[in-house]
């Protein structure tokens, strides 16, 4: 069953603020507190235009949650509360997706 669904922004401006660190820490993370790829789905998006020039950018599912300017050293606290708890991480939260959750 699927738990999560986990969108680290890939497009350029994200890059050249640490994406591929972050979608890196996720894989890592969510692995290490035992969750398995059926239950957390982690993809690659584009540019999501809203948040461009605040990334890295990563949008979680089904809390609606956009976080912004996550760095690796956020992640686990994003595994723990979001993607595997369902709650939103306040102090990271850049935009909430209404009536997704
Ligand atoms: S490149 Fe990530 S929000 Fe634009």
């Amino acid at each position: 069953m699927t738990l999560s669904h986990v969108l680290v922004c890939r497009g350029p401006d994200c890059l050249t603020r640490g994406a591929q660190e972050v979608y890196t820490a996720v894989a890592l993370e969510t692995h290490r507190q035992g969750l398995s790829e059926q239950e957390v789905v982690q993809t690659q998006s584009g540019c999501v235009a809203p948040l461009c020039g605040t990334g890295p950018v990563v949008c979680c599912y089904p809390s609606g949650a956009w976080y912004a300017g996550v760095t690796p050293q956020d992640v686990p606290d994003l595994v723990t509360h979001d993607i595997a708890g369902g709650r939103v991480v306040e102090r990271l939260a850049a935009r909430r997706v209404e009536g997704v959750a």
